[in-house]
C-alpha cells in the first residue's frame, strides 16, 4: 500500500465517516439520488446490482438499501473500522440486501463484480490516484451500466481551504487530529457548508466531520475541466453533471437556456442570469462544455454529482432528456 493510501486509511480508521456511531441517521442523499434517477430515467432498480465503492460507515447506503429492498447492494471500503459500523447498522436494522467487503479501490487485480450502477460518493478525492481508482471502478460496470460520483468542487471550497490552511499553519503542517479538532473548535470554524452540517450530531460524529472537512490528509478538488479530464481517461463513453451543491443548497443540473421545465424540484436556472437578448444570444452560441464552464463561474459548486455512461447507457433515454441534453462524449 502506498504512503498516501496508508495515511487516508489511518485517518478513516480513527475517524470513520460519516459517523462512528451505528444506527440509522437518516442521511438520505444516496436514497434520494437513486429514487430521483429511477423516476426521471424510468429505470426500475428492482433486481439490479449496485456497488457502493468507499461506503464508509454505510449510513447513506443503509437508507438506500431500506428504500430499494429488491436491489442487491455490495459495499466496499478500505477501512475495517468503518465497515464494522456499517455491518452493525445493517444487522440492527434487519438489512439483508447488502454484502460488505474490504477492498482497496487502487488494487488493479481484483474485480469486485459486475454491477448495473456503480456509486462512489466522496471517495475519489482521497485516493492517491483518482484516475486509476475510477478506471478500476469502470471494470466493474455491466453493459449499459452507469456510474455516479460525488466530487468536491474547487470554486466553492475556497473558504474551507483558507480555514484548512489556517489550521495547518498552526499545526506546523504536522498531522495531529486531536489538536487540530480542538483548534477548529477554538477558531470557531463552523461546519456551515452544505454536506457538512452537524445539527443534533454527537461529539464523535462532529469530530469526524471536522477531520473530513478541515484536516483531511488528501483533499483533491475539481472544476468542470478537471472532471472532463477524469472522465476522458476513465474508459467511459461520456458523462453529464447530474447535480451540484453550493454553499447552502443542492441543485439538479441543467444547462437549458430556458431554465427548468421538468419534474425536478430544484434545478439550476441560467435564465435568471440572462436577462437581455445580448446575454441570451451569447449563451445560445456556447457548446455544452462552455456552458459547464459558465455554470462553474455562476454557481461556484462545492461539490458535483456526476453520472458516467457506458456505450449503451444513454440508449434507454429519450433524446430530449435532461441527461442526454447535458451529456458530453469523451470517446
Ligand atoms: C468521505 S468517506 C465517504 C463515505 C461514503 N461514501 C459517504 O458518502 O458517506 C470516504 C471513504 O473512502 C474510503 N476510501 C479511501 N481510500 C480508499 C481506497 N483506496 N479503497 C477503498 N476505500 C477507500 C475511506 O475509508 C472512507 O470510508
Amino acid at each position: 500500500m502506498d504512503e498516501m493510501t496508508r495515511s487516508v486509511s489511518d485517518m478513516y480508521t480513527r475517524f470513520p465517516y460519516p459517523s462512528p456511531t451505528k444506527g440509522r441517521r437518516k442521511y438520505k442523499e444516496l436514497s434520494n439520488l437513486l429514487a430521483v434517477f429511477s423516476l426521471e430515467s424510468g429505470v426500475d432498480l428492482g433486481g439490479k446490482k449496485i456497488l457502493d465503492a468507499g461506503t464508509g460507515t454505510g449510513h447513506r447506503l443503509a437508507e438506500a438499501a431500506l428504500m430499494f429492498k429488491d436491489t442487491s447492494f455490495t459495499a466496499v471500503d478500505l477501512s475495517q473500522a468503518s465497515l464494522a459500523v456499517a455491518k452493525a447498522t445493517a444487522q440492527e436494522e434487519g438489512i439483508r440486501n447488502v454484502e460488505f467487503r474490504i477492498h482497496n479501490l487502487l488494487d488493479d487485480d481484483v474485480r469486485i463484480g459486475i454491477f448495473d450502477v456503480v456509486m462512489s460518493m466522496g471517495v475519489l478525492h482521497c485516493l492517491a490516484d483518482p484516475h486509476r481508482g475510477l478506471r478500476n471502478l469502470v471494470k466493474n460496470i455491466a453493459d449499459a451500466g452507469i456510474v455516479f460520483l460525488y466530487l468536491y468542487g474547487k470554486l466553492g471550497s475556497r473558504e474551507r481551504m483558507r480555514r484548512k490552511q489556517v489550521v495547518a499553519t498552526l499545526l506546523r503542517h504536522q498531522v495531529d487530529f486531536d489538536c487540530g479538532v480542538q483548534m477548529v473548535k477554538d477558531l470557531g470554524f463552523a461546519l456551515d457548508e452544505y454536506g457538512w452540517s452537524y445539527k443534533n450530531d454527537d461529539e464523535a460524529t462532529i469530530n469526524g466531520m471536522i477531520v473530513d472537512a478541515y484536516l483531511n490528509v488528501n483533499d483533491i478538488l475539481y472544476d468542470c475541466d478537471d472532471i472532463h479530464n477524469l472522465m476522458a481517461q476513465s474508459g467511459l463513453r461520456g458523462y453529464a453533471i447530474y447535480g451540484i451543491t453550493t454553499q447552502d443548497s443542492g441543485w439538479f443540473f441543467d444547462t437549458a437556456a430556458s431554465g427548468p421545465n421538468g419534474i425536478l424540484p430544484r434545478t439550476t436556472n441560467v435564465a435568471q442570469f440572462l436577462k437581455t437578448d445580448l446575454l441570451r444570444d451569447a449563451y445560445a452560441k456556447l457548446d455544452v462544455r462552455e456552458r459547464y464552464r459558465l455554470f462553474d463561474l455562476l454557481y461556484q459548486p462545492n461539490g458535483y454529482t456526476v453520472i458516467g455512461f457506458t456505450d449503451r447507457a444513454v440508449e434507454h433515454l429519450p433524446a430530449d432528456h435532461r441527461l442526454v441534453r447535458n451529456a458530453i462524449a469523451v470517446r
